[in-house]
């Protein structure tokens, strides 16, 4: 199964490199990105997008504004790096990893004397990050195997795959490490409106790798849970709060049928999506453009007198999810993750 990333500093042309996901399935084109302003950019518009790749961006991030930085007097090289940080921050307001990588390089930069460490440090810290996504991935992945009946279909949402991560995935991740562990897994991807991640990136990834999967429209899901075609449901998030799981919109509604099917509603996540001090009124939802909904390819399919509205997330209440599967182990109900969050930082 393929094991190549999503985004990854060239040391060689000292930048930081992406696949540019807008363009997938049609074309496969990797970005070398150069400055932090390119890089809000590309973020805005999901070049690159996922939680865990957001929070592997967000630290790549300010090790660019830190290597790129025109001075050399150490004060200055930090005020730049904390302007590129605040600016990348404000992209997207949901997923907590973006802040949380932006966080943990800034972070690491209290050690830092000189403009030099600056540089080094930064970038440390971000290849840091993200071999540890990674590794998050396959533990996850372990974990969540072994959920999952010897043979069954899988219905996912979104994509929660490698492209939303540094690499292998969280949902996906599960997924492919059933595969390797012999299981016969078949996926169903919700194409996932508006912008089409299920269809355009799950399916792509997926498809790569040699793995079974039908792409069927967000409205399809209760048909096939009612038929008896799903045997389980695995999501990612972009957030997970004390009461609820945040993810892209439209998940709710997976959660809401598939208990109503008695379809178990796995959420995998890596331990840096919880923010299990707040709850779920506390969180923003990203509304994005109206075009995004009015707009298909060069034709507008709504009039310019009907009103729209983009949430890009919803949230499941936590009653409805069956288990979170993170890289530490399951959590099943009743889930208490501020008990749980306690529980890892201790060990
Ligand atoms: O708007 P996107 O494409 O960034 O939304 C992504 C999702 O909702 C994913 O399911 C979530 O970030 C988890 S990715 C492992």
């Amino acid at each position: 199964l393929d094991t190549s990333a999503t985004l990854w500093w060239d040391s060689h042309k000292d930048c930081l490199c992406y696949i540019e996901q807008t363009l997938l399935p049609g074309e496969y084109r990797i970005i070398e990105c150069r400055d932090v302003d390119r890089l809000a950019t590309a973020i805005r518009r999901l070049e690159i997008r996922g939680a865990p790749a957001l929070g592997v961006a967000g630290a790549y991030g300010v090790a660019l504004a830190a290597r790129t930085s025109p001075h050399t007097d150490f004060s200055k090289v930090m005020t730049g790096v904390r302007q590129a940080a605040e600016l990348l921050r404000s992209t997207r307001p949901t997923a907590i990893n973006l802040g949380w990588g932006i966080d943990r390089v800034l972070k690491g930069l209290a050690a830092a004397r000189t403009s030099d460490e600056v540089r080094t440090i930064s970038l440390r810290e971000a290849e840091n990050i993200a071999a540890e996504d990674t590794a998050c991935c396959h533990a996850i992945g372990g974990h969540g195997a072994a959920l999952l009946p010897d043979r069954c279909t899988v219905l996912t949402h979104c994509n929660a795959g490698a492209l939303a991560c540094s690499s292998w995935g969280t949902a996906l991740g599960v997924i492919r490490s059933a595969i390797e562990a012999g299981k016969d897994v078949k996926v169903f991807s919700c194409e996932t409106r508006p912008l089409l991640q299920g269809a355009r990136l799950t399916a792509w990834e997926l498809a790569r790798d040699g793995i079974d999967v039908t792409v069927i429209t967000d409205s399809m899901a209760a048909h096939f849970m009612r038929a008896g075609a799903i045997d389980a449901v695995i999501v990612g998030a972009d957030r997970i709060t004390h009461d609820a799981v945040f993810n892209k919109i439209g998940t709710y509604t997976h959660a809401v049928t598939a208990r109503y099917h008695k379809i178990p509603f796995y959420v995998a996540a890596p331990l840096s999506t919880f923010d299990a001090e707040r709850n779920e009124r506390d969180v923003v939802i990203e509304e994005r453009a109206r075009e995004e909904i009015t707009i298909m390819g060069n034709r507008t399919y709504v009039t310019d007198s009907a009103k729209v509205k983009n949430p890009a997330f919803d949230a499941t209440p936590m009653e409805l999810v069956t288990a979170i599967i993170t890289e530490k182990g399951v959590l099943r109900q009743p889930i208490d993750t501020r008990s749980h969050l306690s529980f890892c930082k201790s060990h």
